[in-house]
């Protein structure tokens, strides 16, 4: 089969195409043609040697897909070849076909296609985490999000305005600012030079996938607030004095996907969860930015540009 592989941790030219062994599933486990691969932040930290990745000889990135099942293990019940799939959390995704255990497969309800599934897959879970473990807010609450057209922050922004409360967040660009408003958030910060002086310190959670923004979130979170920590998309956060945190009665929460989905019970509720919210049409992701597999590295500069505006996906190249 085809994959994008590496050999050495590095940027992105350290990324090539071409021909690595198929994968042999063993009887607990699904063999699935992914039809679309989710590219994520992680990827980027796991290419540069920042993150935990599997040991493999190359090294295949990638976690995320949403394909067909095209054969199935001996002990395995209740799938059949043909099924529709989306996994988020099994190594060696950036490939034409991918070993899954079968806890780790979601079966996709008939209105998910898998393009659909691979946009909201990672990112939605995340966000619906994030929400519903993590903050936890309650209607009326007002909440701030640090790059709220990003790929989580998209979904994040319109999975809390359903559940009723006030979102607010920050931007780069007049695009973005023009897409948050549009899925619903009351507030967009376009960030020039002065723009933090129109915050002020009334927030009721403050997510931060960005990182660097770490003292700002604190600053900005009420007294009893709470700061999400969930990344570091913009830089590693400063260090933070927790006398400081203390002394405004803070909490700063913090968590990984993976520490939530450690059962395919666990995988199945959150993503019924998730896929509730696009069945009622409150939560539409905007459309995926796709690139052939092949062009891996391309897609891995996009990302790291910050260009882009919700997902990127990664198709093998016969289906593109
Ligand atoms: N904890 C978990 O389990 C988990 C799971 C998935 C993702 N994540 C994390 O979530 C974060 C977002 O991931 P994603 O997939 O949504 O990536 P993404 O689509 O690239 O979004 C990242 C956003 O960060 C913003 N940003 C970058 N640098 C910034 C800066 N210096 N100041 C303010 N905003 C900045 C960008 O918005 P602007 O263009 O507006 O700057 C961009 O939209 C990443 O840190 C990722 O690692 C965590």
């Amino acid at each position: 089969m085809k994959a994008l592989f590496f050999t050495e941790f590095g940027n992105s030219s350290v990324l090539k195409y071409g021909e690595v062994a198929d994968p042999k599933i063993s009887q607990s486990e699904l063999l699935v043609k992914p039809d679309y691969i989710g590219l994520n932040f992680a990827d980027i930290y796991r290419r540069r040697g920042n993150y935990h990745i599997e040991q493999h000889d190359p090294y295949i990135n990638g976690y995320e897909a949403a394909g067909t099942v095209v054969e199935i293990g001996n002990q395995v019940k209740n799938w059949q070849v043909g099924d529709r799939v989306l996994f988020v959390d099994v190594p060696l995704a950036n490939a034409e076909l991918v070993a899954v255990p079968v806890d780790n497969a979601i079966k996709l309800p008939a209105k998910i296609s898998t393009k659909l599934a691979a946009t909201i897959g990672l990112q939605g879970l995340t966000a619906d985490f994030l929400a519903h473990d993590l903050a936890l807010n309650k209607s009326g609450d007002q909440v701030f999000i640090h790059g709220i057209s990003g790929g989580v922050g998209q979904l994040l922004s319109q999975i809390l305005t359903a559940d009723g409360i006030q979102v607010s967040g920050s931007v780069s660009t007049e695009t973005k600012q023009q897409l948050a408003m549009k899925q619903g958030a009351d507030h967009v910060y376009l960030r020039k030079p002065g723009w933090q002086r129109g915050l002020k310190a009334t927030f009721d959670t403050v997510f931060d996938g960005v990182g660097s923004t770490l003292q700002l979130s604190l600053k900005i979170a009420k007294r009893k607030g709470k700061v999400v920590f969930f990344g570091m998309a913009g830089g590693n956060p400063p260090r933070i004095d927790l006398l400081d945190v203390l002394g405004q009665s803070q909490t700063i929460a913090t968590g990984d996907l993976w520490d939530y989905l450690t059962s395919a019970q666990e995988r199945n509720q959150r993503s019924t969860r998730l896929f509730d919210y696009i069945s009622r049409g409150v939560v539409q992701p905007s459309e995926p930015t796709i690139f052939p597999l092949s062009q891996g590295k391309r897609a891995h500069d996009f990302l790291e540009s910050g260009q882009s505006m919700g997902k990127i996906l990664l198709v093998p190249n016969e289906n593109s």
